[in-house]
C-alpha cells in the first residue's frame, strides 16, 4: 500500500481540504490526521471493520480502547447516558480542547471493538482547525488512538506517522507540528469524585478549579486490574534505555563522564539552559521556565534519540506542578521506572 501524505494549511479552512480524506474514511479506511494534543489515526467509529485496521495498522493490543471523536459537544449524548452536569461544565470549560470524558456508553451506537472489555466509552472534541474541519465535513465520528505503532512515542509531526506506519496506512494528513505535544488527559465520570486516568495537557488543577475534587488514579495499584486498559502497556520507549536524571548540570555533567568511563555513548533530553556539552547528543527541548514547550518538544527528542548511536538516553526530570505531571507521567513510562544511580 502506497501512504499518500498531503498538507493542509491550519489557517485555510476549506472544504475541499477534507475530500479525499472523508472519501477514505467512508470506504472504510483510516487516515492519519493531527489533533492538538498528538496525531491521531482515524477510522469512522461506527464501522467495525474499519476500527479493526486501526488495531492492524498500528499491533495495538486488541483489549486496549479507543477514543471517540466529535465535531460538536451535542455529540456526547448519542453515545452516552448518565452525563453529569459536572461533565456538561468541564465540556464548557474545556472543549473544545485535550480533556476525554468517559462515560458509560449507549449500547449499539459505537462498534463494540472501539470499547473492548468495557461498559464506557471515552469522548473527546479535540481543538484543532484540522481535526474540526476533517469531523464537520464527514459529520460521523472518529475513533482514533494516537498514529504511532504501538510502543512508540506518540506522533507529533506527520513525518512521525510516516515513519512508523509507511506502507500500513493510505493516507496521512499534515497539518505541521502539533501543539500541546502529549496525549490528552483522560478522566472517567462514572466515579465519584471522577477519577483522573492519566495526566494530560487539562491540569488537575484546573479540573478541580471547575468541579471541585476529583481522584488520581495510582498506577502501581492498577497495575493488575488497570482502569485506563492502556496503563497496562509499556508505553513511549525510545530504543535506547532511558534514564530519568535530575535537572542539575553538575550531575548530568559527571552521569556522561561515568558513562563514557563505561565507553557507553550518550544522549541527554533536556532543557535548553542546562545543555551539557560533553554529551555526544544533547536534545534541548525548551526553556525549563516554560514547561508547556517541554512537553510540545518531548516526543520529538525521544524519536531524535532513536536516530543517534547513543547507547543510553538520560532525560531531565521536571517538577510536577502544571503540565509536569502529565510530561513526568511520560518520562516515567519511557524510563520503565528507572532513574541513573552515579557510582559514586
Ligand atoms: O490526545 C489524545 O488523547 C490522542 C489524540 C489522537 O486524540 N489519542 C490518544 O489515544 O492518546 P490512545 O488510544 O493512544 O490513548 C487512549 C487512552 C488509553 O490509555 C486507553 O486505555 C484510554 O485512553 N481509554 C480510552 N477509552 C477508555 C475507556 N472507555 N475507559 C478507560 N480508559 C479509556
Ligand atoms: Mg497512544
Amino acid at each position: 500500500m502506497e501512504t499518500i501524505v498531503v498538507s493542509v494549511d491550519n489557517f485555510l479552512d476549506k472544504e475541499n481540504n477534507y475530500e479525499q480524506a472523508v472519501d477514505i474514511l467512508e470506504k472504510g479506511d483510516v487516515v492519519a490526521f493531527p489533533t492538538e494534543t498528538v496525531y491521531g489515526l482515524g477510522a469512522l467509529a461506527t464501522d467495525e471493520a474499519a476500527v479493526d485496521k486501526i488495531f492492524k495498522a498500528k499491533g495495538r493490543p486488541s483489549d486496549n480502547p479507543l477514543i471517540v471523536h466529535i465535531g460538536t459537544p451535542d455529540e456526547v449524548n448519542y453515545y452516552a447516558v448518565n452525563v453529569p452536569a459536572t461533565a456538561q461544565a468541564l465540556m464548557d470549560a474545556f472543549w473544545p480542547g485535550p480533556l476525554t470524558l468517559v462515560f458509560e456508553r449507549i449500547p449499539g451506537t459505537i462498534a463494540q471493538n472501539v470499547t473492548p472489555g468495557v461498559s464506557t466509552v471515552g469522548i473527546r472534541m479535540p481543538n484543532h482547525p484540522v481535526a474540526l474541519g476533517l469531523l464537520r465535513a464527514l459529520k460521523k465520528p472518529l475513533a482514533a488512538p494516537s498514529a504511532n505503532r504501538s510502543g512508540k512515542p506518540s506522533p507529533t509531526e506527520a513525518m512521525h506517522v510516516k515513519n512508523d506506519l509507511d506502507g500500513r496506512i493510505p493516507f496521512i494528513i499534515d497539518g505541521g507540528q502539533t501543539g500541546v505535544g502529549l496525549e490528552s488527559t483522560v478522566l472517567d465520570m462514572t466515579t465519584e469524585p471522577p477519577t483522573i486516568l492519566r495526566p494530560g495537557g487539562i491540569t488537575t488543577e484546573m479540573i478541580e478549579r471547575v468541579i471541585g475534587s476529583v481522584e488520581v488514579a495510582s498506577e502501581g495499584v492498577l497495575e493488575e486490574a488497570p482502569r485506563a486498559p492502556g496503563m497496562k502497556y509499556t508505553h513511549y520507549a525510545p530504543d535506547a534505555p532511558l534514564l530519568i536524571i535530575e535537572a542539575n548540570r553538575a550531575k548530568i555533567a559527571q552521569a556522561v563522564e561515568e558513562l563514557h568511563q563505561q565507553n557507553k555513548q550518550v544522549a541527554v533530553v533536556g532543557p535548553t539552559e542546562l545543555n551539557v556539552e560533553t554529551a555526544n547528543w544533547y536534545f534541548a527541548i525548551g526553556s525549563s521556565e516554560n514547561k508547556e514547550e517541554m512537553a510540545t518538544n518531548l516526543y520529538k527528542a525521544l524519536r531524535q534519540c532513536d536516530r543517534t548511536n547513543a547507547d543510553v538516553i538520560l532525560a531531565a526530570e521536571l517538577d510536577l506542578e502544571g503540565v509536569g505531571t502529565a510530561f513526568m507521567n511520560r518520562l516515567v513510562k519511557a524510563a520503565d521506572g528507572k532513574r541513573y544511580k552515579s557510582l559514586s
